[in-house]
């Protein structure tokens, strides 16, 4: 963020109980949260209730609607951009002098709205006069210098208030960029953003929000050298987040949560102590694997070998299964995320089944991933499949056959995570990790934290990924 915005979201972070006057930058991340703080946003100052506090946004008010807040005795917070303030001195200084004033932006802008409500004398130049010049802060620069050069073909042009420099630096390192595409990170309405997309040179893919940087992923991971940037108004949590799902960041992690009866034994508790405190754990896991930009979270709940355990162990991971259906749906719907279960689905209670059925059409739309490996087993899928191949009667082909696993769509895990110090694959997604890393841990999974995803991750990003090539 530039530092007038930066200024400017902070008063209204201090103002939350007050009514800001249009939004406060043009960005939907920083209004959806002040809106959860309870901030009020409001297009005409004859909404905001005499006596009420109100924000001037970043892009600055017209003089008259500040007289009018007064005489409605309203407390006024200015959050106008230092630089706006000075085009606006400009603009007065220039008016006094009696020199007709051109500004040049959009004459639908808040901000271009606020700089023409202090011209006094609307009157058009003649050929020859002495104009002065102010423009939008958040032009292209270039741009203004060429309509510039235009008016001094017809005007002596006394003084000229150009962009901000933090749009033009922008503007500048955008123009400099010789890679193959470019994403830019903003709001829609935000004019400096939409002029970045509008200079680069490259394929430019533009993202206001996480879901979109994954929506686009995909497409953009097929250039060689990407560059990020973003407009002024938008936060450095969102932009450190999608810069972070563009690196070497899997897609895709697959977590063998092993561990939780140790977990319990270790607090003389027993063993379903433990699944109820990896449960927790998994969505956490979920939450933070989101915030860094990771799609797709497989994980190995109930394998096909599980049957095997203790009648009480088996029928209390059932149960917690399908307390978990419910009690994190709020959560999974409220975060986007689309839950897949895979497995032998015809083992499972019925009310189980139901429940999942159910939660798995709700999330049905979402991009973001939670894929639940239950009665699971790797030789299983496979058999599976190749029982569905004779079925059809094809001859099958590796690609022809991945088809034919339970969750087709979904690509290959990247990374296979294990926990609590055993070294072994478990029978878990057989065909899918063929070429997947693998990173081990001992701690056990219910205390599996954050630093402990990001130590493998960052141990995943070391690795250097040939694919049976020479790189
Ligand atoms: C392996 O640890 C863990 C399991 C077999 C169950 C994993 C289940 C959860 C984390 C519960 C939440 C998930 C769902 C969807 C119900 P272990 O019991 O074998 O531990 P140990 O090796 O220490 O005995």
């Amino acid at each position: 963020m530039c530092a007038g915005v930066h200024a400017a979201v902070d008063m209204a972070m201090r103002h939350t109980d007050a009514y800001c006057l249009h939004g406060i930058v043009h960005n939907e991340l920083v209004i959806k949260e002040l809106e959860s703080r309870g901030c009020r946003f409001v297009e005409d100052i004859e909404d905001v209730p005499d006596g009420a506090t109100v924000i001037f946004s970043a892009h600055g008010v017209a003089p008259g609607v500040r007289a009018r807040a007064e005489e409605k005795h309203l407390e006024i917070v200015d959050a106008t951009c230092p630089f706006v303030a000075k085009s606006h001195r400009a603009v007065r200084d220039f008016c006094v002098r009696g020199i007709p004033v051109v500004v040049i932006g959009d004459p639908e802008h808040a901000e271009v709205k606020g700089l023409l409500g202090e011209i006094t004398d609307r009157r058009a130049p003649v050929k020859g006069e002495r104009i002065g010049v102010v423009c939008q802060t958040t032009m292209n620069a270039d741009e203004v210098r060429e309509r510039v050069r235009e008016l001094q073909r017809d005007y002596v042009v006394d003084g000229v208030v150009e962009v901000c420099n933090a749009t033009k630096e922008r503007q500048d390192a955008v123009r400099a960029f010789d890679g193959d595409a470019l994403l830019v990170l903003g709001s829609r309405n935000s004019n400096n953003t939409r002029k970045l997309c509008e200079i680069a040179k490259c394929r430019v893919f533009a993202a206001g929000n996480m879901e979109e940087v994954l929506k686009l992923r995909g497409e953009i991971s097929r250039y060689e050298k990407i560059g990020v940037t973003s407009g002024a108004s938008t936060p450095e949590e969102f932009f450190k987040g999608a810069v972070a799902c563009l690196k070497r960041t899997p897609r895709h992690v697959a977590f063998i949560m092993d561990g939780n009866g140790r977990w319990a034994a270790k607090r003389g508790k027993k063993r379903g102590f433990g699944h109820i405190a990896g449960a927790k754990t998994l969505m956490r896991v979920v939450r933070w694997c989101g915030e860094r930009g990771i799609q797709y979270v497989t994980v190995y709940a109930f394998s096909t070998e599980n049957w095997r355990r203790p009648a009480d162990e088996v029928a209390g991971l059932m149960r917690l299964f399908a307390a978990m259906l419910k009690s994190q749906a709020a959560s999974l719907v409220k975060e986007k995320v689309r839950l897949r279960v895979i497995g032998r689905r015809g083992d499972l209670p019925e009310k189980l089944r139901r429940g999942i059925e159910d939660l798995e059409r709700r999330t049905a739309g979402f991009d973001r991933q939670l894929v639940v490996c239950f009665s699971y087993g790797g030789r299983a899928e496979i058999v599976d499949a190749v029982n569905r191949a004779i079925e059809i009667g094809e001859k099958v082909t590796e690609a022809s056959f991945g088809r034919l696993l339970y969750a087709p769509d979904i690509p290959d895990p990247d990374l296979v995570v294990r926990t609590s110090g055993e070294r072994r694959i478990s029978n878990f997604l057989l065909w899918e990790s063929a070429y997947a890393e693998y990173h081990f841990t001992d701690v056990l999974w219910p205390d599996f934290s954050e630093g402990d995803l990001d130590a493998a991750l960052a141990d995943y990003a070391s690795r250097n990924r040939r694919i049976g090539g020479v790189k």
